[in-house]
């Protein structure tokens, strides 16, 4: 069992992490109509979801999620204070996104089985892959004395229900900006040796592959929908998601900023990279996708992220909870306003940019 909320690790030496307060940014734990997902016609994309899943038979991966001894045995006391904190969120907070698409892709490949094999078969193919990436997360936590207890994460989550349509626009977009979150991280790394402090990101280069394939299967799943993509009901859709995903994306890189700059990333920077590459490749799936390029398009979030470090500064103080509402009240209000005035902006036409119309 989880013990209580215990935030120093130094009290729990050897055991178990409680889990950090589930809030907007934590990542979720989603279930779905898995009637409805079992009933999806997907032989419009037949030759591609196909192609897919015989490259995750293929499991390219399987001997790569293997540690190597001297990390196991290496000491990393040397990360220490803020790093070591922020390092151990970042594990924790990545860990648990793997462990929960594991868990969803676990409950389909269950439940679709016997109505819709090509489906349950890759659902399979990618919990076993989040499972290994999970593993190895938690694993690299047992080097700072923690790790995730994932039963008792499994029993206690709280789980969002999502409709297919959400959970294909949602997963697809999360597999997408976790390659461009892992490959870019593990570029710099490549490039400024020196930065490369602890060796989980040596691994991201073929694990990200992994990511890679699974919003390349999301992506075919999503176009063998053609109301996901063909009507103004789907560019608006498209929109909230691809603004949602890279809302949180900036709260989280600047929550988390320590940590980015202890392996000498400017989060800045590679908050913007991160965004306007999964931007453009969206552009395969999607109707449409933001306009990145717009001069005030950053600008917007960065003010989301100041209003969200600002109202996490308010919600510390002892003050009354009356008290704390009022003064975030305002940061409330201008978060939303820039919300709605990014997702006001002339968004581009993907559809023609690949040159289909179907
Ligand atoms: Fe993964
Ligand atoms: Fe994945």
């Amino acid at each position: 069992m989880v013990k209580s909320v215990q935030t120093s690790e130094t009290e729990l030496p050897s055991g178990v992490k409680a889990p950090v307060q589930e809030t907007l940014l934590t990542p979720r734990f989603y279930t779905t109509d898995f009637e409805a997902m079992a009933q999806t016609d997907v032989s419009a994309q037949n030759p591609e979801l196909q192609a897919i899943v015989e490259e995750l038979r293929a499991d390219y991966n399987r001997h790569h999620f293997v540690r190597d001894r001297a990390q196991s045995d290496e000491c990393w006391d040397s990360i220490d204070g803020e790093t070591r904190l922020s390092f151990i969120d970042f594990l924790e907070r990545s860990c648990t996104s793997e462990f929960s698409g594991f868990l969803l892709f676990k409950e389909l490949s269950r439940r679709l089985k016997n109505q819709n094999p090509i489906l349950a078969e890759a659902f399979q193919y990618m919990a076993r892959d989040e499972a290994r990436h999970a593993g190895f997360l938690n694993k690299a936590m047992a080097d700072f004395n923690l790790s995730l207890d994932l039963g008792s994460l499994t029993k206690n989550r709280t789980y969002t229900f999502f409709p297919p349509e959400w959970i294909i626009y949602a997963v697809y977009l999360s597999e997408k900006i976790g390659y461009w979150r892992y490959i870019i991280m593990y570029r710099h790394l490549e490039s400024n040796p020196q930065h490369q402090i602890y060796p989980l990101f040596r691994y991201f280069e073929s694990w990200c592959q992994d990511e890679n394939r699974h919003g390349d299967f999301f992506k075919a799943l999503l176009r063998s929908q053609p109301q996901m993509w063909n009507n103004w009901k789907a560019r608006l859709w498209v929109r909230f998601f691809l603004l949602a995903v890279f809302a949180t994306h900036t709260l989280t890189v600047f929550e988390r900023a320590t940590f980015y700059q202890s392996i000498g990333l400017d989060p800045r920077e590679y908050n913007t990279k991160v965004i306007q590459e999964t931007n453009k490749t969206a552009a395969r799936a999607f109707p449409l996708i933001l306009n990145a390029n717009h001069p005030k398009f950053f600008y917007r979030l960065e003010q989301c992220s100041d209003n969200n470090i600002r109202s996490a500064e308010i919600e510390k103080s002892h003050r009354p909870r009356i008290f704390k509402f009022c003064q975030k009240l305002p940061l409330i209000l201008s978060t939303i306003g820039h919300l709605l005035q990014i997702y006001l902006m002339k968004p581009i036409d993907a559809e023609s940019l690949r040159g289909t119309v179907h």
